[in-house]
């Protein structure tokens, strides 16, 4: 995976499956989109920037199927016990996020898509 570029084109990728599976979501994001662009003079940074909506679906998108969920790889640097697991200074680790953001604990509903949870 390239940095910078398969994440972003990940995360496009992802919103676009989202939106599709979520019409409502697709629905209000279009009611909102034309509210505040209503020709191309309004496509403006300040216009962008209030689009606000779209950065929780952005938010939604990466919390449930971001392009770098279980990508993130570590070694360890020195002997650990972890939940009392040995970790040997040198193993390989995956850090699985998902379990995390699809949590009870943090997100109500969590297997639901629902962009306004961040706003
Ligand atoms: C939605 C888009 C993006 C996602 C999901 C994403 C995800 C991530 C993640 C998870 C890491 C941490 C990797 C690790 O520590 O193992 C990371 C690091 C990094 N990303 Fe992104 N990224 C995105 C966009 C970008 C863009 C657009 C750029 C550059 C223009 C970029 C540049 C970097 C750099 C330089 C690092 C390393 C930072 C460091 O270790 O100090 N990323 N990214």
């Amino acid at each position: 995976m390239i940095a910078g570029t398969d994440t972003t084109s990940g995360l496009l990728q992802i919103m676009i499956y989202f939106l599709g599976e979520n019409p409502h979501v697709w629905t209000k994001l279009r009611e909102v989109v034309n509210q505040t662009i209503k020709s191309d003079a309004d496509i403006t940074y300040e216009n962008l920037k209030n689009l606000h909506y779209i950065e929780w679906i952005q938010h939604e998108s990466l919390r449930l199927g971001g392009p770098t969920l279980g990508m993130l790889l570590r070694k360890a640097t020195k002997d650990h016990i972890l939940k009392n697991i040995p970790i040997a200074k040198g193993t390989g680790l995956i850090i699985n996020d998902l379990p995390n953001q699809c949590s009870e604990q943090y997100f109500k509903d969590p297997y639901e898509f629902r962009p306004e949870r961040w706003e």
